[in-house]
């Protein structure tokens, strides 16, 4: 009876420690997040698709092969500045939630550079 009880004890023990360390790994997940901040992996995972698709891009275009924290190319820096910029224009000209919000498509409509004059 007492070495079940232990064992109990030590398996919860494990479970509270494995589980906290568990989430303390998941919020740290994110290391170099600054305006995605209070996403979880999996909602900015499917932010990032959207960027790659509205701008007819791979990951790699803003990220550096196997490293994407980093900073170091210039379109990653580019795309935040941008992502701070319809931030900012939805808060001030389109705060309607359900109606239309300018998104990176809005501009590049699939393409690197956005087209400053009608085809
Ligand atoms: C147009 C540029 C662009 C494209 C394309 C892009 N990303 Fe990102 N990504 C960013 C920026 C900018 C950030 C930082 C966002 C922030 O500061 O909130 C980021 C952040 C991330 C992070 C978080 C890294 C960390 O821990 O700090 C991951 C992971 C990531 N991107 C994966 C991807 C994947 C996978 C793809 C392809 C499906 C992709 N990204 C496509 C610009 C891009
Ligand atoms: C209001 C229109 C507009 C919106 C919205 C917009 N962009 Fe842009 N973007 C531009 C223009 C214009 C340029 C070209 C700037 C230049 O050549 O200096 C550009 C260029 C870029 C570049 C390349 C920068 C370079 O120097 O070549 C990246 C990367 C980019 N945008 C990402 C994004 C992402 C990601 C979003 C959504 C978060 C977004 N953009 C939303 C207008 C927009």
């Amino acid at each position: 009876m007492r070495r079940s009880m232990t064992t109990l004890i030590l398996a919860t023990t494990l479970l509270i420690a494995g589980g906290s360390s568990f989430f303390q790994a998941r919020a740290a997940g994110l290391k170099n997040v600054h305006v995605h901040e209070g996403y979880d992996k999996q909602q900015l995972m499917g932010q990032m698709k959207i960027y790659a698709r509205s701008l007819g891009v791979k990951c790699g275009y803003c990220h550096v092969k196997g490293d994407f924290p980093s900073d170091d190319k210039a379109n990653k820096r580019a795309a935040r500045s941008m992502m701070k910029m319809v931030k900012s224009l939805n808060r001030d000209y389109f705060p309607d939630p359900d109606g239309v919000r300018v998104t990176c498509f809005t501009c590049h409509q699939g393409k690197k550079l956005p087209l400053n004059t009608p085809e």
